[in-house]
């Protein structure tokens, strides 16, 4: 089965390599002008306001946050509480408004009336730059650990500083809640900050984890600096035109190749879903991948391969200088005292049901454990699912108003 489904990948590959010169020859760039638009473009195309914000971390990177400050249901006032949305691996902001005011969730949120802040975690494509000249190794030297104890401190502040309000609402996705629970153990002075955090299938601990990918490079962790040397400390898979062009080739409802297209994204997710759009999927792959750094994945295969949801395995030496242990310290979970409700699907090859159980027990203020009630609910389905709205955010919505 496993075996089926790699050949599937490779063939997908081959493909891709094959059509690439012959994408870019018959320049396809054009065929449907949304997968151009960006975050801000999108937003603004739909009617709605739309800001883009500056934000410097401590360690210097530059990130994007982009603001929807109100909704075109419901108007611009003071006091309309913050939510903070912070996307997972490989994806950007433009998760949350690719799929349009009846289906986007940055939409539903402004038009619930509340001032909605979308993330750009280090290193995607809104979030490229640094204060400082440095080297591409040692800017790429970093995965979700930094994001937790420096892009999302840096955010929350600036958001409050703002909107002059004390709490935030934060929902995040996969690595978008994994980044939550690093900053929250590291950095429990900002639990103060959150009046509630909603985790779209969430990532802690990934004992049960089932994605082949991610089992592929924990079975290499062993031989980490070899695969580190192989992959190098840099960008996984560039976003590039190239590579959107292919997706508007290969993916659109007229192409003999969309079930391909489908069944990758089913590889990487969850199998079978009948929640995925396929005529979007030209437009969700012009977003997506959007940039992240090789280290992200090794940390998840660490994670994987230890059962541990701990600090970057740096090896024996490594660990001693930087820890002062031979293994990394695992994160306080129980310092955690925000409340927090895990939203997971049974579908979900990247976030089990069993270790979202496991999750649910150690953090100390879980105020809710909810299952999407659909049988396929993916990983992936809660970005761009055809009934996201009634399955999920409308849920989220009516549970943040308690808070
Ligand atoms: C990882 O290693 C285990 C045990 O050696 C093996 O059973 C499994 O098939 C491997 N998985 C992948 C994706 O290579
Ligand atoms: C699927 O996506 C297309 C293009 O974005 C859109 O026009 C259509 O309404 C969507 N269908 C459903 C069932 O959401």
């Amino acid at each position: 089965m496993a075996a089926s489904k790699t050949l599937l990948f490779l063939g997908f590959v081959a493909i891709c390599l094959l059509t690439g010169g012959l994408a870019t020859e018959i320049e396809v760039r054009n065929l449907d002008p949304d997968i151009h638009l960006t975050t801000p473009q999108l937003v603004a195309k739909y009617g709605y306001p739309i800001e883009e914000h500056e934000v410097t971390t401590a360690d210097g990177y530059i990130l994007t946050l982009h603001r929807i400050p109100y909704g075109k249901k419901s108007p611009a006032s003071e006091n309309r509480p913050p939510v903070l949305l912070q996307h997972g691996l490989l994806c950007s902001s433009a998760d949350w408004v690719v799929m349009g005011p009846e289906h986007g969730f940055g939409y539903l949120l402004a038009d619930a009336g509340y001032d909605v802040w979308l993330g750009n975690a280090r290193g995607n494509v809104y979030s490229k730059k640094h204060r400082d000249d440095i080297t591409q190794g040692e800017y790429w030297d970093f995965s979700w650990h930094e994001m937790g104890i420096y892009d999302l401190p840096a955010v929350i502040d600036h958001i409050l500083e703002t909107t002059k309000q004390e709490k935030l609402f934060y929902a995040g996705h996969s690595m978008g809640t994994t980044m939550f629970y690093v900053m929250a153990s590291e950095r429990p002075e900002y639990n103060d900050k959150i009046r509630a955090m909603f985790s779209m299938a969430p990532v802690a601990h990934m004992n049960h984890m089932q994605n082949i990918f991610v089992k592929l490079i924990a079975n290499f962790t062993d031989g980490l600096g070899v695969l580190l040397n192989l992959l190098g400390v840099n960008e996984f898979m560039p976003k590039t035109e190239l590579l959107e062009s292919l997706g508007q080739l290969l993916c659109r409802d007229t192409a003999i190749t969309q079930d391909i297209c489908s069944n990758i994204l089913f590889l990487i997710a969850g199998f079978d879903s009948d929640q995925l759009n396929k005529t979007a999927l030209p437009v969700i792959l012009g977003h997506t991948p959007a940039g992240a750094a090789t280290k992200e994945f090794l940390h998840y295969g660490q994670t994987t391969h230890s059962k541990k949801f701990r600090k970057y395995d740096y090896g024996l030496l490594g660990n001693m200088k930087r820890y002062g242990s031979i293994h990394p310290p695992e994160y306080k979970l129980n310092k955690i005292t925000a409340p927090v409700a895990l939203h997971y699907g049974v579908n979900d090859l990247l976030a089990d049901e069993q270790d979202t159980d496991t999750l649910s027990h150690e953090l100390p203020n879980t105020i809710g454990k909810f299952r999407v009630a659909h049988d396929k609910f993916n990983h992936l389905d809660f970005l761009w699912a055809i009934d996201a709205k009634p399955l999920l955010y409308d849920i989220i919505i009516r549970f943040m108003g308690r808070y």
